[in-house]
């Protein structure tokens, strides 16, 4: 079904196709069909997991995603989603319970301690061998020096966010992804600019991660 339809037909906000990073993800995910999606947003991501296979629990925190989300998993019969309103940051992480965990421009929706206090949980969760594949804004953004410039910085790298979409909007700063999966073995890095996904921005300041759990089988 074309954007345009699939827009009309479930109210969706936002292209609903996976992030190129998800499908950059799939060669390394060879071995396990468990993935959590957090903060999955209106589902493409999901979705894209689940025509692959995956069975996949999402969860997030907004009502109006969730809805839109369930309606399309209920007319295309995707029995292997699990949909839970949580928040990432609360969230009672299962330990070693996923193969994979993807976790896709969220942590930027949050404040810095807020993703200091879910990462240890969520790093867990991800079975010894099994890999996270993450992304966030950063500290190039265009938006970043817009945000320093007009708004009170309430954390290091953090403002309320002036959309309505989330409360927070967190820039990482210089190799902040990479050194928070320090104990993790990188597969793919990426830290520069990047086009705007859902086409709202001429470019982004973007952090990419995939890495794996060290020990267990790939
Ligand atoms: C920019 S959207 C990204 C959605 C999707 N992952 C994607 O890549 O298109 C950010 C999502 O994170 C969710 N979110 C923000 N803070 C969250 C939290 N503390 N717990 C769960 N979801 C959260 C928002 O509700 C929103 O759906």
């Amino acid at each position: 079904m074309d954007q345009a339809l699939l827009k009309k037909k479930y109210g969706f906000e936002n292209p609903f196709k996976p992030d190129p990073l998800s499908k950059k993800a799939l060669r390394f995910l060879n071995s396990g069909k468990r993935l959590l999606d957090v903060g999955c947003g209106e589902g493409a991501d999901s979705v894209f997991f689940a025509k692959k296979d995956f069975d996949v629990t999402a969860i997030d925190i907004k009502q109006d995603h969730l809805r839109r989300f369930r309606n399309y998993r209920s007319d295309h019969k995707l029995s292997n989603i699990t949909i839970q309103r949580r928040s990432a940051v609360t969230y009672r992480y299962p330990r070693s319970a996923y193969d994979a965990i993807i976790c896709l421009l969220v942590v930027c929706c949050m404040r810095r301690s807020e993703f200091d206090s879910m990462l240890p949980a969520l790093k867990r969760a991800v079975r010894p061998g099994g890999t996270i594949v993450m992304s966030a804004r950063n500290y190039l953004d265009p938006e970043f020096d817009e945000y320093r410039a007009t708004e009170k910085m309430i954390e290091p790298g953090t403002f309320l966010f002036k959309e309505d979409c989330c409360r927070f909007i967190y820039f990482l700063e210089k190799d902040r992804l990479r050194e928070a999966f320090d104990d993790f073995e990188v597969l793919y890095y990426y830290e520069g600019y990047a086009p705007c996904k859902y086409n709202e921005h001429p470019r982004h300041g973007d952090s990419y991660i995939i890495c794996r759990r060290k020990g267990g089988r790939a």
